[in-house]
C-alpha cells in the first residue's frame, strides 16, 4: 500500500484537522510527521468542537492507529493536558496512539529560548506561537536534542546538561527573570505520563503496516508557505511542511507516497509576521475575518485575511506534487458580490506569474475579478446543488492550478463536506 499525504498549501489553518477526520474512515492509520503544538487543528461533529495540537486528527474515528512520527517535536506537559482532556471527554487513546522514540522533546527552556530569540529580534520578530518549536528543531539539527526514547534510560543527566546549556544562552541574551520551577513540574509529570504510551520505532511500524496492506494517511501541520526551505523565509516555521517532510518525518520512502491532498481556503489567511501579498487592510478583509471567525486556534491571535493567491498556490502544488485539491471555507464568501483571485505579481513594474525568491514589499498582486454566487451553501449536500457562479469559480481554479478539486467544504462540521467526483473515477 501507499501513503497518502494531506497538506496545507497556504500559511496554515486551512482546515486540515476537519478533513483528516472526514477522510479517516478510509484509512487504517493516521500519522503526524512534523511540527508540534504550534499546530491547532479544529474538528467539529455532533455539536462538539475539539482542537488538537500534537495528537493526530484520526483519533475520533473508531479504533484507527494514530502515530506521532519522528519528525514531530513533542512537549510532554502540553501533550498530557491534551490527551487527558480527550480521555475525559470519552475518547480513550492510550492503546491507539503510538509515539516515535525518535521524536524530539520540547524542553521548558526551549520555550524560554523561543521567547528570548523573539525579544532579541526587535522589529524583525517572526511572531512565533511561543511553543519552543524553533529552538527544539535547532537542537535536533545541531545534534544536541533530547528524544522521546531518551526518557527510558539515564534521562536526568541528559536533561540537566541540556538545561544548563540553554540557561547559558538565556543569560547571554539577558533574558529574565524567569521561574522554571512550575514549568519543570508540569513537564516532568508529562514525562511520566508519556511512559504509559506505546513508545515505538515508528518507521518500522509504518513500513510493516504498509507491507501488511494497511493504508496510511499523513496529516501535515502548518502549510507550504511556512516550510523552512520553500516558505516565506525567514517568516516560516522550523520544519519541512511539504510532502517530502512525510518521508523524513515518518521513515517512508518517496516511492511509497500515493495521493497528495492539498488543502486551501477559498481566500487566504496568515497568523504572525511576514509578507502576505494579497493581504486586505480594508472592510473586505474585516468581513472575511468576521465571517470566517479567523482567530488562531492556539494563540487566539487575529488572523490576517486576504484574497486567494494563485501564484503561491501554484508553487505549493508544484513542490508538494499535489494530486487532489480540497477547497475549504467557501461558505465564508457566500455573500460576496464579486471575488478576486491573484493570478500574477508585479515586481518593480514587471509582471511575473511564478513565485519569486522573496515576496517582499516590492510584490504587488495582479487580480482577476469573478462574480460571487451570493447563495447560502452551508446546507448543501451534493455538487448538483452548486450555483453556476460557484462552479465557474471551481473551474477557474482548476484551470489555473492544473489539479482537480475533489472536496469542497461548506462549513466547520464534519457533515458540511461535499465530495465532487466518485471515488477513483
Ligand atoms: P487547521 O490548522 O488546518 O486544522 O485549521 P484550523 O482548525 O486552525 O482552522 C480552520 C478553522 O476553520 C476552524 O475553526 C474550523 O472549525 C473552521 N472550518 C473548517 N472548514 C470550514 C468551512 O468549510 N467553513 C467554515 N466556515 N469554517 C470551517
Ligand atoms: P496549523 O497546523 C498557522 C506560524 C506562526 C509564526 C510562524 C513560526 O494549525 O496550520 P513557530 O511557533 O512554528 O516557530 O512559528 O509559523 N505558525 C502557524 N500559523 N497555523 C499553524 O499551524 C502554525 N504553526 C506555526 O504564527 O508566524
Ligand atoms: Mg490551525
Amino acid at each position: 500500500m501507499k501513503v497518502d499525504v494531506l497538506l496545507g498549501l497556504q500559511w496554515g489553518d486551512e482546515g486540515k484537522g476537519k478533513v483528516v477526520d472526514v477522510l479517516t474512515p478510509r484509512y487504517d492509520v493516521v500519522a503526524r510527521f512534523q511540527g508540534g503544538p504550534n499546530a491547532g487543528h479544529t474538528l467539529e461533529f455532533e455539536g462538539q468542537k475539539y482542537v488538537l495540537r500534537s495528537i493526530p486528527s484520526g483519533i475520533f474515528q473508531g479504533d484507527k492507529v494514530n502515530i506521532i512520527g519522528n519528525g514531530v517535536v513533542l512537549d510532554p506537559a502540553l501533550f498530557k493536558a491534551e490527551a487527558e482532556a480527550l480521555e475525559a471527554s470519552g475518547h480513550p487513546l492510550k492503546e491507539r496512539l503510538h509515539i516515535s522514540k525518535k521524536a524530539h522533546l520540547i524542553l521548558p527552556t526551549h520555550r524560554l529560548l523561543d521567547a528570548a530569540y523573539e525579544a532579541a529580534k526587535g522589529d524583525a520578530k517572526v511572531g512565533t506561537t511561543g511553543k519552543g518549536i524553533g529552538p527544539t528543531y535547532t537542537d535536533k539539527v545541531s545534534r544536541t536534542g533530547l528524544r522521546v526514547g531518551d526518557i527510558l534510560h539515564g534521562f536526568d543527566q541528559k536533561y540537566a546538561a541540556a538545561k544548563a546549556r540553554h540557561e547559558q544562552i538565556l543569560q547571554s541574551l539577558n533574558f529574565g527573570p524567569y521561574d522554571l520551577g512550575e514549568m519543570e513540574k508540569a513537564w516532568f509529570e508529562g514525562i511520566e505520563y508519556l511512559k504509559q504510551f506505546h513508545l515505538v520505532d515508528s518507521e518500522h511500524e509504518v513500513n510493516r503496516l504498509l507491507n501488511e496492506g494497511k493504508s496510511v494517511l499523513c496529516e501535515g501541520a502548518q502549510g507550504t508557505m511556512l516550510d523552512v526551505d520553500f516558505g516565506s523565509y525567514p517568516f516560516v516555521t522550523s520544519s519541512n511542511t511539504i510532502c517530502a517532510g512525510a518521508c523524513t518525518g515518518l521513515g517512508v520512502a518517496p516511492n511509497k507516497i500515493g495521493d497528495v491532498y492539498g488543502i486551501f481556503k477559498a481566500y487566504c489567511t496568515r497568523v504572525g509576521a511576514g509578507p502576505f501579498p494579497t493581504e486586505l487592510f480594508d472592510e473586505t478583509g474585516e468581513k472575511i475575518c468576521a465571517l470566517g471567525h479567523e482567530f488562531g486556534a492556539v494563540t487566539g491571535r487575529k488572523r490576517r485575511c486576504g484574497w486567494i493567491d494563485l501564484v503561491a498556490l501554484k508553487y505549493a502544488v508544484m513542490v508538494d506534487g499535489v494530486t487532489k485539491l480540497i477547497m475549504m471555507k467557501s461558505d465564508v464568501l457566500d455573500s460576496f458580490e464579486t471575488i478576486k483571485a491573484c493570478v500574477a505579481y508585479k515586481v518593480d513594474g514587471e509582471e511575473i506569474d511564478y513565485f519569486p525568491f522573496s515576496i517582499n514589499e516590492h510584490v504587488e498582486p495582479v487580480y482577476v475579478e469573478l462574480p460571487g454566487w451570493q447563495t447560502d451553501m452551508t446546507k448543501m449536500q451534493s455538487e448538483d446543488e452548486f450555483p453556476e457562479e460557484f462552479n465557474a469559480y471551481l473551474t477557474f481554479l482548476e484551470e489555473q492550478l492544473g489539479v482537480p478539486i475533489q472536496i469542497v467544504s461548506v462549513g466547520p462540521d464534519r457533515e458540511q463536506t461535499i465530495e465532487r467526483y466518485t471515488e477513483e473515477a
